[in-house]
Formats: C-alpha cells, sequence, structure tokens
C-alpha cells in the first residue's frame, strides 16, 4: 500500500457502498451477476485481435435480438439517446421531413433530433396512453409525404406497444418514407421481428430489457437506410455520432475512430449470450408470464392499468394511481421500506400513473411476488382504497 497522503487539500470521499436496490423502474433494471462479472474482466486494447473477435461476437448476437441479418448492426457508445441520435441524425438529412408521433415523452424527444439535424418536423397525433392507429398515420402520410418516418414500438412514458407494427412500416413504404423504431423498451423482452416487419432503423437501449448497465446502445439499419446515410450530400452533424465515420471501426477496416468503452462492449456481449442461450422467443414468453403476474396483482389488489390489453406493455406496466394517493409518495416510501425501485408518470400522465418495469433479470417471480407485496403493503398504509390480500393471492395464482 502506498502511503496515505497529507495533502489536507485533497477530498476525503469514503469507499463507494450504494444501497442494495430491487429495480422495478422504467429502467436501468437489475443487472444479471453473470453480466457484472464480466465487467471486471481485464481492459484489451479496442483494436486488439481478440477484441475485433470480441466485436463480431456482439455484432452477431445483437442480430439475433433484433431478429435481422442487418450488416450494419452495432452497439453504439453511449446511452439510449446516443443510438437514437446516431439513428436520427444520420437517417435525416437537412430539408428532410420527418413524421414523429405525440402520443408519448420519446416521441418528442425523436422531433428535437429530427430538428437539430436540420429536418422538418411533422406529426401524428394520438393522446398519450394510446398507440398510433394505422388509418390515422396513413392519412399523415399522405398529407405530408415525408421522407422518415419514426415511431416508438415500447413507449416507456405510458406503458404502451404499438401493435400493428407491420401495417405501419408498409404504409410508411408505400409512401417511399425510411422507417425509423425506437425499441429501447422492447429488445429482448417484448416480441420485435425487424426484418420481418420490415423496420428499417431500429435502436434501443441495454439497461432495459437486456439487463445491462447504460453505456454501449444497439442499432442496426438495413442496406438501403445505410445507403442513404452514405450518400448524404453533408455529413451528419454529429462527428461523434457520424455512421459514415463509424463504419471505418464497425466495419470491415476496423480502424480507429474512437476508443470503443471496452468494459461496455464486454457488458452486452455477455447480456446478449443469456439472450441467445435463453432463447429469444422464451424470453418474450417469460417477460409476458411474468409482467402477467404482476398484471394480475395490481388488478387483483383493485388497481386498473392504464392501457387496454391489447396494447399492454409487458417490460413497463402503467398503473393507475388510486384515488387520493400521491404517487411520489408511495415511490419513496417503497425506496425507504422495500428498497424497491418504481416511478410515477410523466408529462401528460404525471401523478396518474405507477410505471413499474418488469424488465430482464428483474422479471423473475421473486421480483414480482415483493412488488406486489410492498405495494399492497404501502398503498393500503397510506389509506388506498385496495384489496392486498386479492392482490397478493391474484399473483400467486398467476405465477403457479
Ligand atoms: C423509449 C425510450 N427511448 C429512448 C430512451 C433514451 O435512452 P437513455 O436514457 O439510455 O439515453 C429511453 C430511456 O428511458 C426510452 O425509454
Amino acid at each position: 500500500m502506498p502511503p496515505a497522503s497529507d495533502d489536507s487539500s485533497a477530498p476525503d470521499v469514503g469507499e463507494l457502498t450504494p444501497p442494495t436496490r430491487t429495480l422495478m423502474g422504467p429502467g436501468p433494471s437489475d443487472v444479471h451477476p453473470r453480466v457484472l462479472r464480466a465487467m471486471s474482466t481485464p481492459l484489451v486494447g479496442h483494436l486488439d485481435p481478440s477484441f475485433i473477435e470480441i466485436m463480431n461476437d456482439v455484432q452477431e448476437l445483437l442480430r439475433y435480438a433484433f431478429q435481422t441479418d442487418n450488416q450494419w448492426t452495432i452497439p453504439v457508445s453511449g446511452t439510449g439517446s446516443a443510438s437514437m441520435e446516431a439513428a436520427i441524425g444520420n437517417v435525416v438529412e437537412p430539408g428532410d421531413t420527418m413524421l414523429v408521433p405525440t402520443n408519448g415523452y420519446f416521441g418528442g424527444r425523436m422531433a428535437s433530433m429530427a430538428r437539430r439535424a436540420g429536418g422538418e418536423v411533422v406529426e401524428v397525433d394520438a393522446p398519450w396512453g394510446e398507440p398510433l392507429d394505422p388509418a390515422t398515420v396513413s392519412d399523415a402520410l399522405a398529407e405530408h409525404d415525408p421522407d422518415v418516418f419514426g415511431f416508438v414500438h415500447a413507449e416507456t412514458s405510458t406503458g404502451v406497444r404499438q401493435p400493428n407494427v407491420p401495417e405501419l412500416t408498409a404504409a410508411a413504404h408505400d409512401h417511399d418514407a425510411l422507417v425509423i423504431t425506437d425499441t429501447v423498451t422492447s429488445l429482448g423482452g417484448v416480441e420485435l421481428r425487424v426484418d420481418e416487419w420490415d423496420i428499417d432503423v431500429a435502436y434501443s437501449g441495454p439497461q432495459k430489457c437486456l439487463s445491462c448497465p447504460p453505456g454501449a446502445s444497439p442499432l442496426t439499419l438495413s442496406d438501403e437506410a445505410m445507403e442513404k446515410v452514405l450518400s448524404r450530400e453533408e455529413p451528419s452533424r454529429s462527428w461523434y455520432l457520424d455512421l459514415s465515420l463509424l463504419e471505418g471501426y464497425w466495419g470491415d477496416e476496423r480502424a480507429y475512430h474512437h476508443t470503443a468503452p471496452i468494459t461496455n462492449v464486454y457488458s452486452i456481449r455477455e447480456a446478449l449470450r443469456l439472450v441467445a442461450e435463453e432463447g429469444i422467443e422464451n424470453r418474450w414468453a417469460r417477460h409476458r408470464r411474468l409482467a402477467g403476474a404482476l398484471k394480475a396483482g395490481a388488478e387483483g389488489m383493485g388497481l386498473e392499468m392504464n392501457p387496454d390489453d391489447e396494447y399492454w406493455l409487458p417490460s413497463l406496466n402503467a398503473v393507475r394511481v388510486p384515488e387520493g394517493i400521491d404517487d411520489g409518495e408511495v415511490c419513496d416510501e417503497l425506496l425507504e421500506r422495500y428498497d424497491l425501485e418504481i416511478a410515477g408518470g410523466l408529462g401528460d400522465l404525471a401523478g396518474e400513473i405507477f410505471r413499474i418495469g418488469c424488465m430482464g433479470y428483474s422479471a423473475s417471480p421473486e421480483n414480482v411476488t415483493l412488488l406486489i407485496a410492498a405495494l399492497a403493503d404501502v398503498l393500503d398504509d397510506f389509506g388506498a382504497d385496495v384489496d392486498p390480500d386479492g392482490g397478493v393471492a391474484a399473483c400467486r395464482e398467476a405465477l403457479r
């Protein structure tokens, strides 16, 4: 051990001891121990031959998770927003029109990014808490003739799963628009078939249904989308996220662009290996079963889900806050009493819903049972009109 410093100006900061939480909010989810172990693997250089192999593995595993053969499938260095901005900032050129939805927070973020890319934004409306209606999308496509259509497959702010994806992509392609899909809260947890559904570009994040820390974020582009990116008249406004430059690192050449976040690449490799071991369809089924038990427990205690069953999103359960209850106080109490994280609503649904994640490693019978018992306990103590035993019994029955 080197001698302790006698520099009195050096900050005296204690050891890192965050609390042990159970993460059942909108993300991050609990990280699988195997992924945590992979993160403590010693570094190699970002151009080391062994790392090139690791990059190939990640690309192959990502194609499986996305259900695509797209050659252009990479983990973008950064959080989900980096992957989102890589998608929008490269595909949308100055002067292009992008059609975006108004039915949630992340559609709004798509609009901001498209504007910064120099695009003109037009909107297709649906209320928060509802999916897009294919007929309304078709009308908007006919009216605005956009170059790009973006939508959110799993809207984390509302707990809505967009159904009818093939109908939406077919309508967009009838109008020669490329489709960008936000799959941050669906990849690895909710049925998603990039090729079969004819999605041109899909971006995601690792910290939701992949149960991996944020830092390397999945992105896939079809050849046609990549052709548009590579034939842009002016380069993308971001140097760091310019896919024509990143091609040098993730394509055949494997030349330096930036120092890849090695540890995050290790972690996503392990997280994706877990997806492949379980099988993607089994994984979707597990999320449906465990989130189904969570939903049964919530409904069994007398709570109401916000979205219709038809577009329920297993990875993010939007449960209506009962009459007279403050959502923030419930979230605080769950954290304090049970070390359990859930979240309240955002935007148009602020104060109206709890957002309860059931993602990846967090989608387990133990977590779902704890969540229902703890939520019932806290709501009952706060005087909500709930049946705590009914909730626990319904959850238990659904888990049998
Ligand atoms: C649907 C959706 N899109 C995009 C993002 C942005 O991802 P990040 O927060 O990792 O940058 C999130 C994050 O919660 C999200 O839920």
